[in-house]
């Protein structure tokens, strides 16, 4: 994609199309008032008639419309007069991308940058831009025969800014934004392929894939016998019913010399059976999504290397099938973890925590700055705290309050949750160091004490993403959620905001 920015007026661009705004009660946004006194009042006609509306969500697709170079003209509703922000920005975006997607458009000169939003400057309203146009482009269609839906044909995408001295910071916000969707694309296709494609050795050649040719990353993959000789017991028995071999996959992209690096594990469940706690049947296809924190710090470690960021990252993604065999681990059996500690295995079905315990530990050698782990882990947390938001634990308030931060900015929300001694020990077991289920209530706060009990003095967070990953019913498909916000970190990190 191309990118670039203008000063000049909406109406003299002769691009394939122009997005322009008007608010409610005929309030033209800067650029729609231009274009309304160059045609002579096309737009407040259109507005008295009912054909175009401020309401959020309505738009208008006009051609030729008089004064105006570019063939086309999108104009969305924006709402009240003064009361955008970034979701409502970033959704009249996508409204407007939606609009056209059926045409033959190649480039976009979008004019709503030039509108106030609240806590948004022109680098994140270029960003948001960005992000929200591929969001909304993207369509998976790979596992279908036959004729494929013809995608549109964008190649060049402008920002109108109000002054020149804005023009750095547009671009540098497209530039990342460009990255970060690469990402976000990148950890939708791995969700939604499935299980039978999408399995832990696939995980593995992507990840390698990604490093080819890149001499700042690096990946490996370990297999069952490696992980057996470094004890990782617990996630061994995850893997134990499967046919389909389990890796540790390892990314390390060099960006900043000797620096601590921030450390990135995803849970790569590439389908969760629930193995002999077996799940019901309803909906069991959507536990291929199991694998999107994988995919989502693969997805992470593709932005940030696309935006070639001055930081050192690493990614662990512990790769396994959840599967139900005689070879199965059993409810009640006990595994020794790499750290030493053992584990009852209560509920087979708990088996993400099984898997990062070990990858928790793994990852102390690389003696993070930081290390954030991303799980579908709990159905618990999708009754705490739906599907807008994931939840973010940590054992260190700077780290907690800094992704929550990183998670507003990026619009990839999230909601700090507790940790604590009284949760902790629902985890007790009679028979083994702890059990892996908390029993009933606080399911997803048990879990997390669970895996802080493997983090020792790393400065660690947890993300329980299971209510954002992916999207179901007539909609189904993964969000590419947390990319955004997990890059946003990064950036942050990376000193690389302005
Ligand atoms: N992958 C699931 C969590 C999940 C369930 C995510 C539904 C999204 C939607 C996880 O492995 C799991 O099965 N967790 C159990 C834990 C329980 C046995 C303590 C759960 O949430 O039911
Ligand atoms: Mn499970
Ligand atoms: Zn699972």
């Amino acid at each position: 994609m191309k990118y670039f920015t203008t000063t000049s007026k909406a109406s003299r661009r002769a691009v394939d199309c122009v997005v322009v705004g008007v608010y409610r009660r005929g309030k033209l946004g800067v650029a729609a008032s231009e274009i309304n006194t160059t045609s002579k009042g096309h737009i407040s006609n259109l507005i008295k008639s009912g054909d175009v509306s401020g309401d959020a969500g309505r738009v208008a697709v006009l051609n030729n419309v008089p004064g105006v170079r570019a063939s086309r003209l999108v104009v969305v509703g924006l709402g009240k007069s003064g009361g955008l922000n970034a979701s409502s920005f970033r959704k009249a975006v996508a409204t407007a991308t939606r609009a056209i997607s059926n045409t033959k458009t190649k480039q976009i000169l979008n004019c709503l940058t030039l509108e106030p939003v609240a806590n948004c400057g022109i680098y994140y309203l270029a960003r948001h831009s960005v992000e929200s146009i591929s969001d909304t482009l993207y369509n998976f269609d790979q596992m279908k025969s036959g004729r494929k839906k013809a995608a549109m044909p964008l190649n060049t995408i402008g920002f109108a800014i109000a002054k020149r001295g804005d023009a750095t910071k547009a671009t540098r916000g497209a530039e990342h934004g460009d990255g970060i969707s690469a990402g976000v694309a990148l950890a939708k296709d791995l969700g939604n392929l499935p299980a039978n494609v999408c399995t832990p050795s696939y995980l593995a050649r992507v990840a390698k894939k990604l490093a080819n040719g890149n001499g700042k990353l690096s990946a490996r993959a370990l297999n069952e016998t490696e992980m057996k000789k470094l004890g990782m017991g617990s996630l061994l028995s995850v893997t134990a019913g499967a046919t389909e071999p389990g890796k540790l996959i390892v990314m390390q992209y060099k960006g900043a010399g000797s620096d601590k690096p921030v450390v990135l594990v995803g849970k790569g469940v590439t389908f969760d059976t629930g193995g002999i706690s077996l799940k019901p049947g309803a909906g069991m296809d959507e536990m291929k999504f199991d694998m999107c924190g994988a995919a989502s710090v693969i997805g992470t470690m593709a932005a940030v290397s696309k935006m070639k960021l001055p930081i050192n990252l690493t990614v662990v993604v512990p790769a396994v099938e959840n599967m139900p065999a005689g070879n199965a681990t059993r409810p009640g059996d006990i595994v020794n973890s790499m750290s030493g500690q053992t584990i009852e295995v209560l509920n087979t079905d708990a088996e993400g925590r099984l898997i990062l315990c070990d990858a928790l530990t793994y990852s102390k050698r690389f003696k993070p700055a930081a290390i954030i782990d991303v799980a579908t882990l709990t159905g618990a947390c999708v009754v705490a705290l739906g599907h807008h938001r994931c939840a973010i634990y940590s054992n260190n308030d700077d780290l907690r309050n800094e992704i929550f931060a990183s998670s507003n900015s990026s619009q990839d929300l999230g909601w700090p949750m507790p940790l604590g001694e009284q949760y902790a020990a629902q985890l007790k077991s009679n028979f083994a160091d702890m059990a892996n289920i908390g029993g009933p209530g606080g399911g997803s706060v048990t879990a997390a004490c669970f895996l802080e009990k493997f983090v020792d003095d790393m400065t660690w967070a947890h993300l329980d993403i299971a209510g954002v990953a992916w999207r179901s019913g007539a909609q189904k498909g993964a969000s590419g959620r947390p990319v955004s916000l997990l890059s946003e970190f990064v950036l942050s990190r990376a000193g690389a905001l302005p």
